[in-house]
């Protein structure tokens, strides 16, 4: 809502903090960020960058990915690993070809249903490229709010999840849903980080029930087994 200070201070945070400069940001197209969101699936920032480039370059949009062989476009994956991620893309943008008029749909589950889109991938997507209001879930966003809000438990577990996006929805702000994104996904992978989050410099570090009770290491709750 409005007002809420876990976005508010996010966002302030981000002005200052958070990646601006990324090749998928400018320009901010649905294509590129859906082939940006389908590579950082498994793939962090820095080697992903170089990557979305050159794909970029030889595929500028998704009728030219429709249209190319799928020995280009694993070509053009070689290197990144979890090769499914390339046929997918391929599989997708031929599907968006058949039934969308060669766009992405703006519909969460007309994405959904594109192969290798996951439900925090179409949100990561509509945000990021529509700056429609969608929370996003994926590993950073659940340890940041499992440590905010304290919540025990692993994410795993369908209760824990469930409680995670409830909670992640309720925190989205009325605007500037895709710098809200990004910083969700800047503050998981360089302040809130698994092993040993920075907690002096977070923007959240004042209401963390995590930081305040001395948790951050116990939080989220592993993995069972
Ligand atoms: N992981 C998934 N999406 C990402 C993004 N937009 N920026 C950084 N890491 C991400
Ligand atoms: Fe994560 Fe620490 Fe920030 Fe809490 S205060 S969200 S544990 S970095």
């Amino acid at each position: 809502a409005a007002g809420d200070s876990f976005a508010t201070r996010l966002l302030a945070w981000f002005d200052r903090s958070g990646r601006h400069d990324l090749p998928w940001q400018h320009p901010r197209t649905p294509y590129r960020v859906w082939l940006s969101e389908i590579m950082l699936q498994q793939t962090q920032v820095r080697t992903a960058a170089p990557y979305f480039e050159r794909f970029v370059a030889a595929l500028p949009d998704l009728p030219s990915l429709a249209a190319a062989d799928l020995e280009q476009v694993l070509a053009l994956w070689s290197g990144l690993g979890y090769y499914a991620r390339a046929r997918n893309l391929r599989a997708a943008a031929r599907r968006c070809v058949e039934l969308h008029d060669g766009e992405l749909p703006r519909d969460i589950d007309a994405l959904v249903a594109l192969p290798g889109i996951g439900r925090s991938t179409a949100a990561a997507i509509l945000s990021q490229a529509w700056g429609d209001r969608h929370a996003i879930l994926d590993g950073n966003v659940k340890r940041v709010l499992a440590r905010y809000h304290g919540i025990a438990g692993w994410p795993g577990t369908p209760a824990v999840e469930r409680e995670l996006w409830k909670l992640a929805g309720q925190h989205l702000p009325d605007a500037r849903m895709p710098d809200y994104t990004q910083a969700q996904m800047d503050l998981g992978a360089t302040l809130c980080t698994r092993a040993d989050p920075a907690c002096v410099l977070c923007p959240l570090q004042a209401d963390c029930v995590a930081r305040i009770e001395g948790r951050t290491a116990q939080l989220p709750t592993p993995r069972p087994g």
